[in-house]
């Protein structure tokens, strides 16, 4: 088939694809920088671009573009990257807004002093050379060593080492450091003694984002930090599509695999270059995820853990050597895959027990590890429980039609002057507003209804004199930001059903936890302590997040965010051997909760949907600070 040249502006870049093609395709073959939330399926919007020259050779506008584009932005000459196909050169502009932007990291979490014993241990070697009287084996030479030396015995080595063990022990004038994993295999035999060098790589895969450390094993203190978003995106938002992608076939299952291992290594690579550590320094890997990021790691068939009752293919910690999943650590370094619970509670709700250290508290504690899938553990030291919850990207900043992960320029703090309607808010590096992220995400919601701008319902309140509430065309709206305050030169809203779609992903995390009082027999007065959890756990404000009921109400005083906890664990369990045996106890310890299960789920979801929830009696403090502001909150009837 004819190839066709796509040019890209303002960066410049060229590619040829197929005639045919769609631009997001030539975008991902031309490694340009451009949102792609839902992954091509037409559905996010994010993927605008202009088309500026040879604008006849371009598939016609499809109805899709023609539902989710303005007029003014089709007279403009904006597309959907995903919904046009190229016939001939073109030349193409990438907008300020659909770019994706210096990402904030996203890997900070609490951190939770660990007892430093990482798996790999270096030993240094001084072996005399082999003579007519003492003709023991290379290897029976080193392994004898490794005994004298440093008490290590039964060791086994990795077979890759041996081909060119001779030249390297006689090359080193028979001085050699043995890096060796878990007292047990021989990773790796290096001349001269390199003690000090001594690295591992830990891994926090969420459902949208990746988060990676490297650490130094000698001091258990973290290197470089890096964070990308998840390749998976296109194959699917959330982890059912990704499940039935790959149930697809191997092919796909291997795909799902591939990318996920390309991106976990292109951090690492990152890592690398921000530091003098060489591949073959890091000698090991810890990974958490949910479980089914967890089996596309570990190209597992994710498929029976998506079906009714939802069996993981293992529960246990997993260890690889890294080439045999195609990680670029040292090839025989070890991988770990931290054991997960259930088949919606996985590695990373492991990790956040570790981290959070809920199992050894006598205090009641509840998790919330809020993200497109929501991991919630509650417990203390005699008893825990955990589920997950469907919530969605919302918080990322998808299905919020103004909605950007958290990058430069992105409004991160919301507040709504309650008398005048003024809105003041903060964006990351000071720069020019582009969209909205998760922190402001939950908000404005909170901000609107203490404004009365809504009411519990969610529902604007059209009696407002503001000109910041008007008639977007399609439906209501309130200008967050105007346009001469904005990168892109547009209004910044919050549409009605960005309001709804954040209502529906809070009430399944409220959903989630009212199923683990239920199950666990207790009430909200229980609960001594709340950690809110998550890659952009560290920016959420709690109160927001309470006054629209995420959580249920508790005094503030007892609400703490502790970011990344995931990565948290995985950090500790990569630097701690006594971690990774609690971890396998964790698993063993939360018992799994499946919502579906419960009668009542349906229910009390639909009244979470409410903000902050129909059952209004249960949020005393709340009414309270609605009333004090003004707002009399309408009382609709709880769904019982
Ligand atoms: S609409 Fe094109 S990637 Fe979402």
């Amino acid at each position: 088939m004819a190839q066709v040249e796509v040019t890209f502006q303002p960066d410049g870049k060229r590619t040829r694809v197929e005639e045919g093609s769609t631009l997001l395709e030539a975008v991902k073959l031309a490694g340009v920088d451009l949102t792609t939330i839902c992954g091509g399926k037409g559905k996010c919007c994010k993927c605008k671009v202009v088309i500026e020259e040879q604008k006849g050779n371009v598939s016609p506008l499809s109805d899709i573009e023609k539902k989710l584009l303005t007029d003014d932005l089709i007279s403009a000459g904006y597309r959907l990257a995903c919904f046009t196909a190229v016939y001939g050169p073109v030349t193409v502009r990438i907008p300020d807004e659909s770019r994706t932007g210096k990402q904030r990291l996203q890997v900070e979490g609490i951190d939770t002093p660990v007892i430093l014993d990482p798996a790999v241990s270096k030993c240094f070697l001084k072996m005399p050379a082999p003579t007519m009287d003492d003709i023991t084996s290379d290897v029976d030479r080193v392994l004898g060593a490794l005994e004298a030396q440093h008490g290590l015995k039964n060791l086994k080595f990795t077979y890759s080492v041996l081909p060119t063990l001779p030249i390297l022990l006689r090359e080193s004038n028979w001085e050699v450091t043995a890096a060796v994993w878990n007292n047990e295999r021989i990773i790796t035999i290096e001349k001269g003694r390199t003690l000090d060098r001594n690295f591992g790589y830990a891994v926090d895969i969420g459902t949208t984002k990746l988060a990676g450390y490297l650490l130094d094993l000698n001091t258990g203190k973290v290197v470089a930090a890096e964070s990308l978003m998840n390749p998976q995106i296109p194959f699917g938002e959330d982890v059912i599509t990704r499940i039935s992608h790959a149930g697809k076939g191997l092919k796909e299952q291997n795909e799902l695999q591939q990318v996920i291992v390309a991106s976990l290594n292109k951090i690492l690579e990152r890592l690398l270059d921000k530091t003098d550590v060489k591949p073959e320094e890091v000698y090991e890997m810890v990974a958490v995820g949910n479980t089914a990021m967890h089996h596309l790691f570990l190209n597992l068939c994710p498929t029976y853990m998506g079906l009714a009752p939802y069996p993981p293919v293992v529960k246990n910690g997993i260890n690889v050597e890294a080439k045999d999943i195609g990680m670029k650590i040292n090839p025989n370094g070890n991988v770990l895959a931290l054991p997960v619970i259930a088949g919606f509670v996985g590695a990373d709700s492991v990790s956040d027990v570790l981290a959070t250290e809920i199992y050894k508290k006598d205090e009641l504690t509840l998790t919330i590890d809020v993200g497109t899938n929501t991991e919630i553990i509650m417990g203390n030291k005699k008893w825990m429980v955990g589920c997950s919850c469907a919530s969605g990207p919302a918080f990322e900043g998808a299905h919020i039609s103004n909605g950007m992960r958290a990058a430069t320029g992105a409004i991160e703090k919301v507040k709504i002057d309650p008398v005048t309607l003024d809105v003041t808010y903060k964006t990351i590096d000071n720069a020019k507003a582009c969209g909205i992220c998760g922190s402001a995400i939950v908000d404005i919601p909170a901000e609107l209804l203490k404004a009365g701008a809504i009411g519990v319902s969610g529902m604007f309140n059209k009696a407002l004199n503001t000109p910041r509430l008007r008639h977007g065309g399609d439906m209501w709206e309130f200008v967050i930001a105007w346009k001469d305050e904005t990168a892109s030169g547009k209004d910044i809203v919050v549409t009605q059903k960005d309001l709804g779609e954040i209502q529906l992903a809070k009430a399944a995390i409220y959903a989630g936890v009212a199923a683990l009082l239920e199950e666990a027999k207790i009430t909200n007065a229980d609960i001594k302590k709340v950690l809110i959890a998550g890659a952009f756990g560290f920016y959420i404000d709690p109160a927001s997040a309470r006054t629209i009921g995420m959580y249920p109400e508790i005094p503030i005083s007892k609400v703490s965010v502790v970011g990344n906890s995931a990565g948290t664990g995985a950090r500790m369990a990569l630097v701690s051997r006594e971690a990774r045996q609690t971890c396998e106890q964790i698993s063993r310890d939360v018992k799994y909760i499946e919502l579906a299960k419960n009668p009542r789920f349906q229910s009390v979801y639909m009244n979470a949907y409410f903000l902050p929830n129909a059952e209004l009696s249960k949020w005393p403090e709340t009414c309270e600070l609605l009333k004090m502001l003004g707002r009399y909150p309408e009382l609709p009837p709880p769904i019982m």
